[in-house]
């Protein structure tokens, strides 16, 4: 068995159980320099930790994270919890010399990401690693090969959105709503993810927001105790509602250092779309796009090809040596899902600690900083109604 790498988890409820199945697969299906070890669960409800631990496979639970990051058994501290909380908990296990892998946004506020991103330089000897999990898609890792090969060319367009429909007026006002917990609405949940994979699709920064807009379609929710129905026979009670301070959708365009051009769409209130986060680009010699929701197949078009035979071709990105993760996971033409490129990314940081390459490139603090300032720029834009170039964003 390969060194042993021991995992404290942050954060007990949906990445949670996301990263806890992660930790418990990659082991069994890739092979790895290091082995996760599932040493500890933290988290603030007492009452769910010790089911839960036992459900997933954790060795120890905990409600006070401070004390688990410091615990001289744990080599990585996975953080897991709210936005406005990955600064103090990621600073606190670098400073206790642990490797860390935070969920994303890198942080709520750019001054935390900065904070983090300049804490993860000093501290050389931990490695550092953002969730943006979308890259880990074997179809969006072979999208990134393909235009590093330049079998697009010249990238002229990139068109990306990440389009949800879940946040109606029903939706209760949870820690996503308020922004002194999740730092943004939309924007940080969702073009984090589009301007990440777009960076990384591309490889290429984005170097100006040229213009954008930010709308809150609810500005009051349920509070999140209200709403329980009321008692059988009574009047219906009032409900209790709160204000939701965060963005509902943002939309931005935005020009890349090599010319490119962008529009990118985050919306939590786009009937009609459940989880649909997708990326198109077009270059001087082909075109390639790529749909979560269809997330084992990536779209290529050859604009070399005989006009009497070209069109989309349908990849379906299973095949074994060819595409990338599928060699760990089933025969050709089996399908994976959203919990895979969850443990794909798992094993590219054992791959990561245990010194060798990962499959694709993984975001560090400094990689994921690069997406909080175009963020942070987009934020700016539409608040004053104009372009903002990166590099007024520091
Ligand atoms: N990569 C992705 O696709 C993806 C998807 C969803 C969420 N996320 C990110 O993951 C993070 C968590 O989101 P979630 O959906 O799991 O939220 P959640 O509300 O489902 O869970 C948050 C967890 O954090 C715990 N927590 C809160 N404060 C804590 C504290 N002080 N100490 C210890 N534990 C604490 C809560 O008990 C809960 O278990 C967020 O940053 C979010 O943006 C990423």
């Amino acid at each position: 068995m390969s060194e042993v790498c021991n995992v404290a988890l942050l954060g007990q409820k949906f990445m949670g159980r996301a990263h806890s199945n992660a930790y418990q697969k990659a082991g069994r299906f890739f092979n790895l320099p290091r082995t996760p070890v599932m040493h500890t669960i933290a988290g603030l409800d007492l009452i769910a930790l010790a089911p839960f631990a036992d459900r997933w496979g954790w060795r120890n639970y905990s409600t006070t994270w401070k004390d688990v990051v410091k615990n001289p058994e744990i080599d990585l501290v996975d953080v897991s919890t709210p936005n406005y909380m990955h600064a103090e908990q990621a600073l606190a296990a670098l400073s206790a010399g642990k490797h860390v892998a935070c969920e994303k946004p890198l942080a709520h506020t750019l001054r935390d990401a900065r904070a983090m991103k300049n804490a993860a330089l000093r501290a050389r000897r931990c490695k550092t690693f953002v969730w943006y999990n979308f890259r880990r898609c074997p179809a969006a890792a072979l999208a990134h090969r393909l235009v590093k090969e330049g079998r697009l060319g010249r990238v002229l367009h990139v068109r990306a959105s990440y389009l949800q429909s879940w946040g109606g007026p029903e939706t209760p006002l949870v820690w996503r709503f308020q922004k002194k917990y999740a730092g943004s609405g939309a924007h940080g949940d969702l073009n984090a993810h589009i301007v990440d994979l777009a960076r990384f699709v591309t490889g290429q920064e984005i170097v100006e927001v040229c213009g954008a807009i930010a709308e809150t379609f609810v500005p009051e929710r349920p509070l999140p105790s209200a709403g329980r129905g009321p008692i059988p026979g009574a009047m219906p009670a009032r409900r209790q509602m709160g204000k939701s301070d965060v963005d509902d959708c943002v939309l931005f365009l935005a020009r890349f250092k090599d010319g490119a051009v962008g529009s990118f769409e985050a919306s939590r209130v786009a009937t009609g779309h459940l989880n649909n986060n997708s990326i198109e680009l077009n270059g001087e010699l082909g075109a390639l796009r790529f749909s979560f929701e269809d997330m084992n197949v990536l779209w290529l078009f050859d604009s070399r090809e005989p006009k009497q035979t070209a069109g989309w071709r349908r990849i379906v990105c299973t095949t074994a040596g060819e595409h990338p993760y599928a060699g760990a996971w089933w025969p050709e033409g089996c399908p994976i899902g959203y919990e895979h490129t969850f443990v794909n990314m798992v094993a590219d940081m054992m791959a990561v600690l245990g010194g060798e390459e990962p499959t694709v490139p993984l975001p560090d603090f400094a990689d994921a900083y690069e997406t909080q300032r175009v963020l942070e720029a987009a934020t700016l834009a539409a608040k004053h109604r104009a372009a903002v170039k990166l590099t007024e964003i520091k």
